[in-house]
């Protein structure tokens, strides 16, 4: 079946920056990337290189400090020069978002049940009857169970991995084309992790949302994402399949941050292991933001590498990429 339709979301050429004493800080540094229909795309890289600035530009989230350019294309619209009025029919319509921590998400003193219907009503003129209807199927098809008893409930009454299935139902209520999910399981245990994580892919495969999955955690990307994009100091190192990425990763970073995986699985556990810090985005290096810390930097490294690539190969952005067709020793 050959596929017409354009991506469901696309960043084009995005910059964001804040402003700081220390001059404006670059957190989001030219970023073009798309999210196909239906796929789920991970957006991987340490703390403190963007991820998160990347996903609240594409909610129109940012706060008014920051600086934007370039586009967030959804549809034929670009996100970045919509009314707010505008952006608030959309935003829980056709683009939502999970963050990290589900009770920031949840209002403390309204049933979860209500919340989900409340969600359907600001965007859809339906009864209450029939929103309550819907916000139960919803709460079953996210693996509530007793929906109809826990309806009802505040969300203090829940455990922190049916909260954060009550804000996955409360992000889907209207079928978004589009689901930006920023470290929805790093607060959670790794056994509940993985079954968000199962959810979120039966999900996508049910309703053909397509999900950014922003993670700093690999271990979360093997399990569920297709595609990968590594991000390093606000800019994008590395685009390809997953398969890609983890048999054969081109970037030097991309190859760093495999090496750092931690073994235990520790819910939450940064990684530390590579040598050196992410930069100080209010005076990146010039050139590639890796150089500084990576093994294979030459004088050339001072201009910055463009992304560049095909669907065979991935994309990278490197002047030194190892090579895909390399045979990968053990790690
Ligand atoms: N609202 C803000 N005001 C000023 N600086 C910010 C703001 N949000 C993020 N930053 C800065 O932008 C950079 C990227 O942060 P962030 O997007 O949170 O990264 P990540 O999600 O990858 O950890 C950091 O240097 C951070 O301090
Ligand atoms: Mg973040």
């Amino acid at each position: 079946m050959t596929r017409t339709t354009g991506p469901a979301l696309a960043l084009d050429d995005l910059r964001v920056s804040f402003p700081s004493a220390q001059g404006p800080v670059s957190a989001v540094d030219g970023v073009s990337l798309e999210l196909r229909p239906d796929e789920i795309l991970g957006l991987v890289g340490e703390s403190g290189c963007g991820k998160s600035t990347l996903a609240n530009a594409a909610m129109g989230l940012l706060p008014e400090s920051a600086e934007v350019s370039g586009a967030v294309r959804l549809g034929d619209r670009d996100l970045t020069i919509l009314a707010e009025r505008d952006l608030r029919r959309i935003r829980g319509d056709e683009i939502a978002m999970v963050f990290q921590d589900p009770s920031t998400s949840l209002d403390p003193v309204w049933t979860v049940g209500d919340q989900v219907a409340e969600t359907i009503r600001a965007h859809r003129d339906v009864s209450r009857r029939e929103a309550k209807a819907r916000a139960l199927k919803l709460m079953r098809e996210v693996g509530i169970p007793s929906a109809e008893q826990r309806y009802g409930e505040p969300p203090h009454r829940m455990s922190g991995g049916m909260k954060q299935r009550i804000v996955i139902a409360a992000a889907l209520a209207n079928d978004p084309a589009v689901l930006i999910a920023d470290e929805p399981t790093t607060a959670l245990d790794v056994t509940i992790q993985a079954q968000i994580l199962q959810l979120l892919d039966g999900l996508r495969q049910r309703r053909g949302t397509a999900v950014l999955l922003i993670t700093h955690d690999l271990g979360v990307v093997a399990q569920v994402c297709d595609r990968v994009a590594v991000m390093y100091a606000g800019q994008l190192v590395e685009v390809a399949t997953t398969e890609q990425i983890f048999s054969h990763p081109a970037h030097p970073y991309t190859e760093a941050l495999l090496r750092a995986v931690p073994g235990t699985g520790e819910p939450g556990a940064e990684l530390t292991v590579i040598p050196g810090q992410v930069p100080d985005l209010a005076a990146p290096p010039v050139g590639c933001r890796f150089a500084p810390r990576c093994p294979f930097a030459t004088e050339e490294c001072s201009i910055r590498p463009p992304l560049e690539g095909d669907e065979a190969h991935g994309a990278v952005a490197c002047w030194h990429p190892r090579s895909r067709d390399r045979e990968v020793t053990a790690r």
